[in-house]
């Protein structure tokens, strides 16, 4: 499944341009430059620190910036206020950490937001979310609380409470990484369906299988910069930076 699914850069969903972001005197994101076309699956990697997590908070807005800028769907990040909000629903976010509502079921922690946010109907957005909780498998466990549920499960859950506000586009920040072995697969095989429908995904992992069936470009970073932006194949097989090499060479080895 490569590009065929792909728009294409004219009309590009997420524009990031000129984006420098500094904690103190450390400058973590470096002139970052790039573009996701609609329906397209970018795959972020690079050694722990290289800037990844901060990326892909900037364009959820979770974090500010202090020189460039972001647009969604051809519209600047907002500041703040109910623009925020509104981008910030347009934008799904699955963290590492499983952070569903403790004291919430599963269903509830699904219809959650589409009730607040988006005053959906209690039993539409149950109706609804009973869809999404079976097309991630895990409809059985509805009415269960997050923690007498596996953690594959759980992050199952989470793309699915992610998928119920309609994102134009979704951001998984190592979802697969605090999983059991056992559990990676069934987390990355909903990501892979995903792909496959269509939906616009920035996946900050690992996992080459997943690079390589689902993705479409790979973004190698380092130190807080783009080092190189390629197709997985190409980026794999042939990377054509020696850190990108070194850094691979590591993660193929152990
Ligand atoms: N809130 C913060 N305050 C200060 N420095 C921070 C903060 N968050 C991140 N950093 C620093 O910014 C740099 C980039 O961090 P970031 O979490 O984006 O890296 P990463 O590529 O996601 O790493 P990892 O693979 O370990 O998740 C790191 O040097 C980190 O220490
Ligand atoms: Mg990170």
């Amino acid at each position: 499944m490569q590009s065929d699914n792909v728009a294409g850069n004219d009309d590009p969903l997420v524009v990031v341009s000129g984006v420098n972001k500094w904690y103190g005197e450390h400058h973590v994101l470096k002139d970052i430059n790039t573009t996701v076309a609609r329906g397209e699956v970018v795959v972020v990697i690079g050694p722990s620190g290289s800037g990844k997590s901060t990326l892909c908070r900037a364009i959820n807005r979770l974090e500010t910036v202090q020189e460039g800028e972001i647009l969604i769907d051809g519209v600047k990040l907002p500041e703040e206020g109910a623009d925020l909000a509104k981008l910030r629903s347009d934008v799904g976010m699955v963290f590492q950490s499983f952070n569903l509502f403790a004291h919430k079921t599963v269903l509830e922690n699904v219809t959650l937001a589409p009730i607040k946010v988006r005053k959906m109907k209690k039993a539409d957005a149950e109706a609804r979310a009973m869809k999404l909780l079976q097309r991630v498998g895990v409809e059985a466990h509805a009415h269960k609380m997050p923690a007498q549920l596996s953690g594959g499960q759980q992050q199952r859950v989470a793309i699915a409470r992610s998928l119920a506000m309609d994102p134009k586009l979704i951001l998984l920040d190592e979802p697969t990484s605090a999983l059991d072995p056992e559990m990676i697969n069934e987390v990355l095989d909903v990501m892979i369906e995903l792909a496959r429908e269509g939906m616009t995904m920035i996946v900050v992992t690992h996992e080459m299988g997943f690079a390589r069936k689902a993705a479409n470009r790979v973004i190698f970073m380092a130190e807080g910069a783009i080092v190189e932006e390629a197709a997985p194949d190409e980026f794999f097989t042939n990377p054509r930076t020696e850190r990108a090499q070194e850094f691979l060479s590591k993660i193929l080895h152990n």
